[in-house]
């Protein structure tokens, strides 16, 4: 439901909704207004009420503290299912950790390299003829989408790739329970498959299905697809969100796309973009025991929720935080948090971008928004993830 309050930033924080497209549109002031005067500031909106953490000290704090602010908080909404590992806390979930991250090393992804490509390539194919694209719909989200559903499948059955390929995208370009319905039939069939017929493999799959925690237990049931759906939920909006984004700045600053020609993009300026849109914008937390935080005292058992978009653009952190800012850097960013929930995707979602601009720039120059479209025109869904939803392109050949 949309808001009726107007736009006094001071008014809408008392309500702010991480849901409403009205308090969307104007975030960032009232992000502002409260790292100004109210850093920690209680919301009666959502269902029960929270309190938005928006200076980066303060969600610095949070995140590197989790005996204090739980992460079994962590979802704004209620989840049908177990989102392990970022809805669980120590000793669980560095265990969970431990068998995951060797999977999600740069070195371990780099393989799935050439089926990146690959996808990218057959993607750009569909629409290079016609001079425009919506770039969020035929690009980034099937991109994404395939290159997770093949990672984490790690199917060798071309025909079983396709299904799972097609699943994937779905959730990525429709988002639904339907299709998250499918997503966990399929997950649920895989798992149950790897078990029946143990294959001596080193993928996510067999991770999960041979892998112990807490002093030698295999995982549950539940478990096992908990990390499969965090693993989609986690990886394809988030990318997707990232990769939209950074093609909205080239429309914007044509000057842009030399700099994103030169290799030396990835290391020095991928992660200013991050920080400036933060894919991820917040999620929540659960005080397990009454905290003072930013001046304010919060009472266990309440919930909090952390603005990783407001700690990116906080002045007293980021000098002109509004602002790409390229040739300075800007260490300790939270766009792919901080402590030690800090993504687990972040070696995949830099290649996925880097091979994207890379396969793109090979075909197309001179992106810009197409006619009748703008920077104005360009809509931002409230929610988690953020991300334009469309992102109608022209383009030059190359
Ligand atoms: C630009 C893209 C991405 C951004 C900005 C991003 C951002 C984040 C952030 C902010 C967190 C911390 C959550 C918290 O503290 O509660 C996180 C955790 C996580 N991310 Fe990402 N992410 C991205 C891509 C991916 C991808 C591609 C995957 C797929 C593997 C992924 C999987 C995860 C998982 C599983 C966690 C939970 C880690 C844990 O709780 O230990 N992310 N991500």
């Amino acid at each position: 439901m949309s808001s009726t309050i107007g736009p006094d930033p001071a008014a809408i924080l008392d309500h702010y909704s991480m849901w409403d497209p009205e308090h969307e549109k104007v975030k960032w002031d009232v992000f502002a207004h409260a790292r100004q005067s109210c850093p920690v500031a209680h919301t009666d909106a959502d269902g029960g009420g929270q309190y938005v953490v928006t200076r980066y000290e303060d969600v610095r704090r949070v995140l590197e503290d989790p005996a204090t602010f739980s992460s079994t908080g962590v979802a704004p909404r209620p989840a049908p299912v177990t989102l392990n590992p970022l809805d669980a806390d120590p000793p669980f979930q560095p265990d969970l950790r431990k068998i995951l991250n060797p999977l999600f090393s740069r070195t371990f992804l780099m393989k799935f390299e050439p089926q990146m490509r690959k996808s990218a390539v057959d993607l750009i194919d569909n629409w290079i003829d016609r001079g425009t694209v919506d770039l969020i719909s035929e690009f980034a989200a099937p991109y994404v989408g395939s290159v997770l559903a093949q990672i984490v499948f790690d199917e060798q059955d071309a025909a079983k790739t396709q299904r799972g390929i097609d699943i994937v995208t779905a959730v990525a370009l429709e988002g639904g329970d339907e299709s998250y319905f499918h997503l966990a039939v399929l997950a649920a069939e895989y798992i149950a498959e790897r078990e029946d017929n143990p294959v001596d493999r080193n993928d996510v799959l067999n991770a999960i299905t041979t892998g112990t925690v807490l002093g030698g237990r295999p995982l549950t049931e539940d478990e096992r697809l908990g990390v499969i759906t965090v693993l989609f939920l986690g990886g394809l909006d988030t990318t997707r969100g990232a990769i939209g984004a950074i093609a909205y700045h080239l429309a914007r600053q044509p000057e842009l796309e030399q700099r994103l020609r030169d290799p030396r993009w990835i290391r020095q300026d991928m992660d200013e973009f991050i920080r400036l849109e933060s894919p991820v914008g917040c999620l929540g937390r659960t005080a397990m025991k009454d905290v003072e935080l930013g001046g304010t005292r919060i009472k266990q058992g309440e919930q909090l929720l952390v603005r990783f978009d407001s700690a990116n653009r906080d002045d007293a952190k980021f000098p002109d935080a509004d602002q790409l800012t390229f040739g300075t850097p800007r260490s300790g960013h939270a766009g792919f948090g901080l402590g030690i929930h800090r993504c687990l995707g972040v070696h995949l979602a830099r290649i996925q971008i880097t091979v994207a601009f890379e396969e793109l720039f090979k075909r197309v120059t001179n992106l810009r928004f197409a006619e009748g479209g703008g920077a104005e025109q360009v809509h931002w869904a409230p929610g988690i993830a953020n991300g334009p939803e469309r992102l109608e392109l022209a383009f030059d050949l190359i």
